[in-house]
């Protein structure tokens, strides 16, 4: 069972994704500035799609792409209720080939730092790479090494309708790894509690090496930029959001 499908009925309900639909219009504002403007998207690590459903609602041909079966299952359920008949793919990022190249290529919400060994991400960039049209841009967004740090000893707890749960960050500084591990407690019919959980890892790089990955799979010269803005990120950036173009 992949990490996320246990948290896939829950993540909306812990306010992910509006995340995810703030990333949509800063991509068109990307585009506009370069007075660009693309028709055919793939959104990467699409999760329960909310960023390719309102991509789709916005007019564009999106198709979403991820490795969760229950998270697809949510992102399907949630474009037939918005009236998009649109595709999703149940597959692995770091592996995968369109039958048609796309103009655009999104993956919001640090997903790329989910791909943990630096071998697998180049391969997903490779990917990327090979299904764009040539100008086409890859736009994503990275948790950054300062971030990641702040994961170690953070606690939370989360009540969201019938789901109590207790999420507990690690870093782990010899392998640049972080990770949160959920245990969720979902009240049953008869009031009792079922337990489960999960752990989602994350790695972390800084931002030249980012950069060298990108490069090496074919990606001339990446932009980068604190998130939501068009600053250039510093020592205290804690999301970073980088620009590609296949040329
Ligand atoms: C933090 S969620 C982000 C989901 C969505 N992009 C959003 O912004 O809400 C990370 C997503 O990455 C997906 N994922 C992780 N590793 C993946 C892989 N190797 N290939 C495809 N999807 C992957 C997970 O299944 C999950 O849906």
């Amino acid at each position: 069972m992949n990490a996320y499908d246990s948290l896939a009925d829950s993540y909306d309900l812990f306010g992910m994704d509006s995340f995810t639909t703030k990333m949509v219009d800063y991509s068109e504002t990307i585009l506009r500035r370069r007075r660009s403007r693309v028709r055919s998207v793939l959104d990467l690590a699409c999760g329960t799609g909310s960023a390719a459903i309102e991509f789709a609602r916005r007019g564009y041909d999106c198709t979403g792409l991820d490795v969760s079966e229950g998270m697809l299952k949510i992102a399907r359920r949630k474009a037939r209720a918005a009236g998009q008949p649109m595709r999703f793919l149940h597959c692995d990022m770091t592996s995968f080939k369109l039958s048609q190249q796309v103009d655009m290529i999104t993956c919001f919400f640090d997903s790329v730092n989910h791909v943990i060994e630096k071998d697998e991400i180049r391969q997903t960039f490779k990917c990327v790479h090979d299904a764009l049209k040539p100008g086409g841009f890859f736009i994503f967004d990275i948790n950054t090494l300062r971030a990641l740090r702040c994961w170690a000893g953070f606690t939370t707890v989360r009540e969201t309708g019938a789901v109590y749960s207790i999420w507990q960050g690690s870093f782990d500084n010899s392998r640049q790894l972080a990770a949160i591990r959920m245990t969720f407690f979902r009240r049953q019919r008869d009031g009792s509690y079922l337990r489960s959980s999960t752990e989602i890892p994350e790695r972390g790089f800084k931002l030249n090496e980012w950069t060298a990955m990108l490069r090496s799979a074919g990606f001339g010269r990446p932009e980068a930029s604190k998130c939501f803005s068009f600053e250039k990120p510093d020592r205290t950036t804690h999301r970073v959001c980088f620009v590609c173009r296949r040329q």
